[in-house]
């Protein structure tokens, strides 16, 4: 048994003020509680990914991890009901003199209990098979009562000419069908709070981004995604997906760890009104970000104009125009070239330190969140 260690934190009156905060001490984070006049004095570093525990909440005797949630008891470090053998470090507390000491040996250690993997988790590796081609419709529509969508209905022409055509495989995501929730800026809590599969995903079952990223990360050589032109950009339901891809990206900028590789993305823009190349130039970026490569001429798309309002016609023209389907078959036809380009010569470059991007430099200094993920107590 080790020696105690006992440390002065300070006067009892001062930090009996708030119910729950984070102490260092040293490489030891502390989450001081002090409930009903009673201290408790647990890791400040979540089991998770390091959550700073002392920054969270208390609820009832638990301190609430302020990135995913997770609860451990107050007093014993134990976890939630159910959860007890995940626990996190405890130290004695005791009172001399309107002072606080804590022992800084540690009281019961770190247990993680091992917890099931995600399926997304596992290893992003192209299973054996044709050519697979996703389309991913970002139009908003209500799927009870469907209408005619013109980027929707080129995205249908692009899949069925790669099958026909390209004897690839195809699948075709509507995010309109989808209920998914919008990203909640995990990587603002923290860079480690910000997970591969998202935070959200891993809490919420009902959380529906799943099928998006099984599709994009695990199944296809080549996504084909569709938008109409709102406001002179793509639509609010694309934004909100690529919003909860930042966690593809992040995944680059945090581990190396490159999700999509060897992938190929291109678009298809439809509006009656203009801003093509605006929109196509914000596609063409997030895509890029998160590794994938662009045929020649990545995206075909379809304008009427800044003063078209006649937004019937605009269907109509789209349904009949057979240049414009043609156009999207061609493109179907570029975007597997590309990919079978790829599969038989994989660009696996040795090294790209974070894909190049300006956040390799090293010079950010270390959150304490993140020294805290280290810290054992
Ligand atoms: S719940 Fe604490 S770091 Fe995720």
């Amino acid at each position: 048994m080790n020696e105690a260690r006992w440390y002065d934190l300070g006067p009892v009156e001062d930090l009996a003020r708030r119910p729950l905060q984070q102490i260092a001490v040293g490489r030891t984070k502390i989450a001081l509680s002090c409930k009903d006049g009673q201290f408790g004095a647990v890791s400040g570093a979540c089991n998770h990914v390091g959550g700073p525990l002392g920054e969270g909440k208390l609820e009832g005797d638990y301190v609430v991890c302020p990135w995913h949630h997770w609860k451990f008891h107050c007093r014993t470090g134990e976890g939630e009901p159910g959860f007890e053998d995940d626990r996190v470090p405890s130290y004695e507390v005791r009172e001399r003199n309107g002072r606080l000491y804590v022992n800084l040996e540690p009281a019961a250690r770190r247990n993680k209990k091992p917890h099931a993997h995600h399926p997304l988790e596992r290893p992003a590796e192209r299973a054996p098979g044709p050519m697979r081609v996703l389309g991913i419709s970002t139009t908003v529509m209500d799927p009870a009562y469907p209408r005619y969508s013109t980027s929707e209905a080129l995205l249908e022409t692009a899949l069925e000419a790669a099958g026909r055509e390209h004897a690839a495989e195809t699948r075709c995501i509507r995010l309109s069908h989808l209920k998914f929730r919008p990203c909640e800026g995990y990587y603002s809590k923290s860079a480690h709070a910000c997970t591969w599969p998202c935070s959200i995903t891993q809490m919420d079952p009902t959380d529906e981004m799943e099928a998006v990223y099984e599709g994009v990360v695990h199944w296809a050589d080549a996504i084909l995604v569709a938008t109409p032109i709102r406001w002179g950009s793509a639509s609010s339901l694309y934004y909100k997906m690529v919003e909860r891809m930042n966690c593809v990206q992040n995944q680059v900028t945090l581990r190396n760890r490159i999700l999509l590789r060897n992938k190929v993305a291109a678009f298809i823009i439809t509006g009656g009104q203009d801003n093509v190349q605006a929109v196509a130039g914000q596609m063409m970026g997030f895509f890029a970000e998160v590794g994938c490569v662009f045929p020649q001429f990545p995206y075909i798309a379809h304008s009427r104009g800044w003063t078209a309002e006649d937004m019937e016609r605009n269907v109509a023209f789209v349904q009949g125009s057979q240049a414009l389907h043609e156009a999207a078959r061609e493109l179907a036809g570029r975007a597997v070239d590309m990919a079978q380009i790829l599969l038989a010569t994989p660009y696996e470059p040795e090294h790209i330190a974070r894909a190049g991007r300006k956040g390799c430099q090293g010079t950010a200094p270390e959150s304490p969140a993140m020294s805290a993920a280290v810290e054992e107590g």
